[in-house]
């Protein structure tokens, strides 16, 4: 099908303007076309009063699959992520098997050509042992490689120094770590697990527990790493202040060889909210103070953080109703992100371009990513309209993760998804997922 989106507020590279924008095999054919054209091929969508945006590119998810299934699955999360304005997702190597050899990386691309509605990406993992694979990645085909430097949901801690050395010196791709000192974070949980404090052991010790110095040490640590052999190296979301120091603003992304990520609910939320919503905003990193999160905002606007991912990390409800010490840390988020940063936008913390650079933009300049993240003529026609005066309260009922409820339910936002197209495709439209649509693989443009 091809489409005519017509009369939209087009936000796109850094300004705002009326335009007409038309799509024909897959592409965006014409932006605003002088000449004469044809129209009787192509369905025409009045998006007065709309505004459309490039499609988001979610550098950060965990969809589950294979192995944990019960959880969520590339089938339904990728559904939850089209409904959030999301065309394009990478995805982490937690899964089970973890994602170690370049067969269990192939699997996951096969899966997801066969399920994903959105385009994909997939991190290949790395253990303190698996450097021949990792060394083997793609880096034109695959997105990055993640360590995590710092155990979370699944055992994939690498603290051996050799491997981490090796991964910066020789990595074919960029890498993106999870940066929470372990060590520190132990000596912390003995101490505070047992210590009998008046608020009893809840979720509010994670970020006591998960401290600052924890992500601190880590970082610097990635950072040193990096600096020393010469790696490319993404830090993800990034949850402190302190560690804002690690992260330049003087040069432009492109020759930025360390970026930074930040992550929905470490914007949305901080440790005020641990009362209300307990583990269901128990996450790795921990969300820490209100001033932190100020603080991530401030370093979005100032150039210093590169990009926002969501850290769509479902687990079930059963799962988080655990005690704190057992309950697993990650939460849904991605069906509601951009709306949700456009409600940021709408308190005035940001401005709506910058969030189009952020979730748009600087993903796929950050990633090399070929033909996608920006509107322009040629690229891959991957859209969202949103009606900024279409309010929404986010609800449990309405969510189409697997897991069925979201730490952002009773929030209520200004502004609604109503289109979105993967590669000119309609895939989600007021409320209703379009089944039958096929993301495609990402390519990256890299030497
Ligand atoms: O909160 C988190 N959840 N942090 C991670 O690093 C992993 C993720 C998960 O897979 O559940
Ligand atoms: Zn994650």
């Amino acid at each position: 099908m091809n489409y005519i989106i017509e009369n939209a507020t087009l936000v796109n590279e850094g300004s705002t303007s009326l335009a007409s924008v038309f799509v024909k095999d897959g592409v965006i054919e014409k932006i605003n076309p002088t000449d004469c054209r044809d129209v009787a091929n192509y369905n025409v969508i009045d998006a007065t009063g709309l505004l459309l945006l490039p499609g988001v590119i979610d550098d950060h998810v965990h969809f589950r699959e294979p192995g944990l299934t019960h959880k969520a699955d590339i089938a339904s999360e990728s559904r939850a992520a089209v409904a959030g304005g999301v065309t394009s997702f990478m995805e982490m190597p937690n899964t089970n098997p973890p994602t170690l050899t370049q067969q269990l990386l192939q699997d996951k691309y096969d899966l997801a050509a066969e399920k994903s509605c959105a385009n994909y990406s997939f991190y290949m993992g790395v253990s303190n042992n698996n450097m021949d694979e990792v060394l083997k990645t793609d880096p034109r085909r695959v997105c990055g490689i993640k360590v995590f430097m710092g155990s979370s949901t699944g055992n994939m801690l690498v603290e051996d120094g050799g491997t981490l050395s090796t991964l910066f010196k020789e990595a074919p791709c960029l890498v993106a770590a999870h940066c929470e000192d372990d060590a520190t974070i132990k000596e912390m949980r003995d101490e505070r697990l047992e210590m009998k404090d008046e608020r009893g052991i809840g979720a509010w010790l994670h970020p006591v527990i998960r401290s600052a110095e924890a992500c601190y040490k880590s970082s610097s640590k990635a950072v040193e790493l990096a600096v020393k052999y010469g790696g490319r190296l993404h830090v993800m979301h990034v949850t402190t202040e302190k560690e804002l120091s690690l992260f330049r603003n003087d040069i432009s992304l492109r020759d930025k060889k360390i970026t930074a990520e930040a992550c929905l609910n470490h914007l949305w939320f901080s440790d005020k909210d641990y009362d209300r919503l307990g583990n269901m905003i128990k996450v790795n990193p921990a969300i820490k103070s209100e001033k932190d999160r100020l603080a991530l905002l401030n370093a979005l606007v100032d150039n210093r953080i590169d990009v926002i991912g969501t850290d769509h990390a479902p687990h079930t409800l059963e799962e988080k109703m655990s005690p704190y010490a057992t309950a697993p840390s990650g939460a849904p988020s991605i069906q509601h992100v951009l709306p949700c940063m456009l409600e940021l936008a709408n308190q005035g913390l940001l401005s709506i371009t910058k969030v189009v650079e952020l979730m748009s933009h600087n993903p796929a300049t950050l990633f090399n990513i070929r033909r996608r993240g920006f509107i322009r003529e040629g690229y891959y026609a991957d859209l969202v309209l949103v009606d900024p005066h279409k309010p929404q309260t986010i609800s449990n009922s309405g969510i189409l993760s697997k897991c069925g409820w979201t730490p952002y339910d009773g929030t209520g936002l200004h502004s609604s998804v109503t289109h979105t197209f993967v590669n000119g495709e309609l895939v989600y439209h007021n409320g209703k997922v379009i089944d039958g649509v096929r993301g495609m693989r990402l390519e990256f443009e890299r030497v």
